[in-house]
């Protein structure tokens, strides 16, 4: 524990009213979140899968519901002992998410490095806002229009994420090649320049004549939709980084490049086959299209640059105005996919209009929620998950998973 004031155990609470079915563990605590996260810890230690912590921003500004000002050094007096308290929540798997603009970044990740460990920082993501237009286009200097989030595992070694993907905005130009009798045995695969067959079902000769005919743009689209279309025959080959493999794959790469002209198979159980023709491994289209609303997407790994989210157009989610402060449902959303599962325990201690909530209870995560501010608690907060809880909330993530309403809550005060 650092020189900051500890959580205070005087502090006790209890439920004071519930919602929805009386059994349900979901927890809403209206009071400061040192004294709620102090009175958590004997039933939750380790038992917490994700924290997602949206604090005050110390922009200096006057919101409305709240006072966002505060000198450097006590913010970080504010943080530093809720962070603290905060970590002994957390499973051995699970993760910390911590939302901040830039300024009071570097004062957070020193004081995070400091408690989570720098060595279980996993990632900062920088998250797109907005855009450089509008009023904040007569600014001098770059404008502002990102938040970060930092990233921290309990434990990088037990850390295991759901890997997640996003959509592409283009082809992939390195899928170049298409193979007409996939379902031949791979030793008899014939490799076709991939636009040079999509030219002749338009029926033209060449790609090229393909493209003078229909245009540059128009032609892309049909080969876009021929390679979704037919994914599991559109390949590409790529060079395995020899030294970073085992030396069955080496001997196997050795074995290929002395045969360059066939395709090699290399069985692994449990694992994908690897296939390989002249030493090169022959990767599938296939394995980057999914279902995204109903169609077949090329998607890629997500990267730590988020720019996708739009927060613009949720004044409305929730059904709650929080100008400036409410976070979009679908930056949650995707926070509880990456680092949770159905079930898990999930922690926001500046739940403010309750987004982190809302979205956990949609996607069948078990939720605490903490805040003190009475206008965000009592006007915001609790309405909102009423809403989930008996299926009117038709706002945010509720079509995307098809929320219809159940569970329940219960509003925790101090005694
Ligand atoms: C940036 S807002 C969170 C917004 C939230 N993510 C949402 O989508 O609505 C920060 C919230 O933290 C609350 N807060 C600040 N200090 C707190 C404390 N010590 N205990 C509990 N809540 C606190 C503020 O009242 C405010 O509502």
């Amino acid at each position: 524990m650092g020189p900051w004031a500890a959580p205070s155990n005087s502090v006790t609470f209890a439920r004071s009213v519930s919602y929805g079915d009386a059994n349900a563990e979901n927890m809403a605590f209206f009071g400061d979140n040192l004294d709620a996260l102090g009175s958590l810890r004997p039933r939750f230690e380790g038992a917490v899968r994700c924290a997602y912590l949206d604090p005050p921003y110390n922009t200096g500004r006057q919101f409305a519901e709240y006072t966002d000002r505060l000198s450097p050094s006590d913010w970080v007096s504010m943080m530093a002992p809720r962070l603290e308290a905060i970590r002994p929540l957390i499973a051995d798997d699970g993760t910390v998410f911590l939302q901040i603009d830039d300024t009071e970044l570097a004062s957070l990740q020193l004081l995070a490095d400091a408690i989570f460990g720098r060595d279980n920082r996993v990632s900062t993501i920088t998250l797109v806002r907005s855009a450089g237009t509008g009023h904040k286009a007569i600014n001098r200097g770059p404008v502002n229009v990102t938040d970060f989030i930092l990233v921290y595992a309990k434990c990088k070694s037990q850390w295991r994420p759901n890997a997640l993907t996003c959509p592409r905005s283009r082809y992939d130009d390195a899928y170049t090649l298409f193979v007409p009798n996939r379902d031949a045995s791979p030793e008899q695969w014939r490799f076709l320049r991939l636009e040079a067959h999509v030219a002749t079902t338009l029926g033209h000769k060449t790609a090229r004549a393909a493209k003078l005919a229909l245009g540059i743009s128009a032609f892309e689209a049909h080969k876009q939709a021929f390679a979704l279309a037919h994914a599991g025959q559109v390949v590409r080959f790529a060079q395995p980084r020899y030294e970073a493999v085992g030396r069955e794959f080496q001997r196997f790469i050795d074995r290929s490049r002395g045969e360059p002209e066939g395709v090699l198979v290399l069985k692994r159980a449990g694992n994908k086959d690897v296939l390989l023709r002249g030493g090169d491994r022959i990767l599938t289209l296939a394995d980057k299209v999914e279902q995204h609303n109903g169609a077949p997407t090329l998607v890629e790994p997500l990267t730590n640059v988020w720019n996708d989210i739009p927060f613009q157009g949720i004044a409305r989610e929730g059904g709650v105005t929080f100008v400036r402060n409410k976070k979009p449902e679908r930056l949650i959303e995707r926070i509880l996919r990456m680092a949770t599962d159905e079930g898990d325990w999930v922690i926001d201690p500046f739940v403010g209009s309750g987004t982190t909530a809302a979205v956990a209870h949609k996607m069948g995560r078990r939720w605490i929620g903490i805040e003190r501010g009475d206008e965000q608690f009592f006007e915001m907060c609790v309405p909102r998950l009423q809403r989930v809880v008996e299926g009117r909330d038709l706002t945010g993530i509720s079509r995307a998973v098809k929320w219809g309403g159940g569970g329940g809550f219960s509003v925790m005060g101090s005694t």
